[in-house]
C-alpha cells in the first residue's frame, strides 16, 4: 500500500518559499512511491477557535467550516508536512488557527508522522526555534505521532529566494525518505 502523505501549505502566498519547499518535498515522496495531496490552508473558511469547549462536551465543533475536511485529510494520512513562513519567529496565522481548531479532533489524531519545512529571510536558523516548539507543543497533544524531520528555509525573503540555496533540495531528499518508510504495509 502507497504511504499517504498530506501536505499542508500555511502561507497566502501561493507558489512562495515554504509553498515551494512543500512541492520539493512531496515530489521526493511521489517518486519513493507514495500518495501525496496537499491543502492550500489560503483556500480554506477556516473561523478561530473561541474556546467555548463545546467540543469537550459533545466531540464536534460548533463551527460548520473547513476545518472538519482538513481534519478526516490529516486522519487518513501516514505523515503530515506543515509549511509555514515564519512570522515575527512564531507559524503564521493560519496554521495556528488550524491548531487550535483540531482541539475537536487531537484525540483521534494517532500514529502520524510530522514533518516541519519553514522559511524565513533570516540567516540564523536559530530564528525558526519558537515555530518549532509550536509544532512540537501540537505534536505531544497527539497518541503515537513524531517529529520526524525539519527544513529551516533560512535566507528566504522574497518569493524564490529559496531557490537560490539548498533547502529544496534538502526538502525533496527528506521526501524521499518519508515516502519510502517502510513502516506502513
Ligand atoms: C508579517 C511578517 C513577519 C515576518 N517575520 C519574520 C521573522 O520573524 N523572521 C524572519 O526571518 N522572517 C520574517 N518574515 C519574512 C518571511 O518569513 C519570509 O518572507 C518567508 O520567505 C515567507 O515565506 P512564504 O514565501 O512561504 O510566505 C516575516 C514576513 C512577514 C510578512
Amino acid at each position: 500500500m502507497k504511504k499517504k502523505i498530506l501536505g499542508i501549505s500555511a502561507s497566502f502566498r501561493r507558489n512562495g518559499n515554504s509553498a515551494q519547499m512543500l512541492q520539493a518535498f512531496l515530489k521526493g515522496a511521489e517518486a519513493a512511491g507514495a500518495q501525496t495531496e496537499t491543502i492550500y490552508l489560503a483556500d480554506c473558511n477556516m473561523h478561530y477557535c473561541t474556546g467555548c469547549w463545546h467540543c469537550k462536551e459533545t466531540g464536534s465543533c460548533v463551527f460548520n467550516d473547513d476545518i472538519h475536511m482538513i481534519a478526516e485529510k490529516i486522519m487518513a494520512a501516514d505523515a503530515i508536512v506543515l509549511a509555514s513562513p515564519i512570522y515575527f519567529y512564531a507559524i503564521s496565522g493560519q496554521l495556528k488557527t488550524m491548531i487550535d481548531r483540531m482541539d475537536a479532533y487531537y484525540q483521534k489524531i494517532e500514529n502520524k508522522d510530522f514533518y516541519e519545512l519553514f522559511a524565513c529571510a533570516d540567516s540564523d536558523q536559530a530564528c525558526v526555534d519558537t515555530a518549532v516548539l509550536e509544532i512540537r507543543g501540537f505534536i505531544s497533544c497527539l497518541k503515537n505521532c513524531h517529529e520526524m524531520g525539519i527544513v529551516r528555509g533560512t535566507d528566504a525573503c522574497e518569493v524564490s529566494d529559496i531557490q537560490k540555496g539548498a533547502h529544496l533540495n534538502e526538502a525533496y531528499l527528506m521526501g524521499t525518505s518519508a515516502g519510502r518508510r517502510s513502516d506502513v504495509q
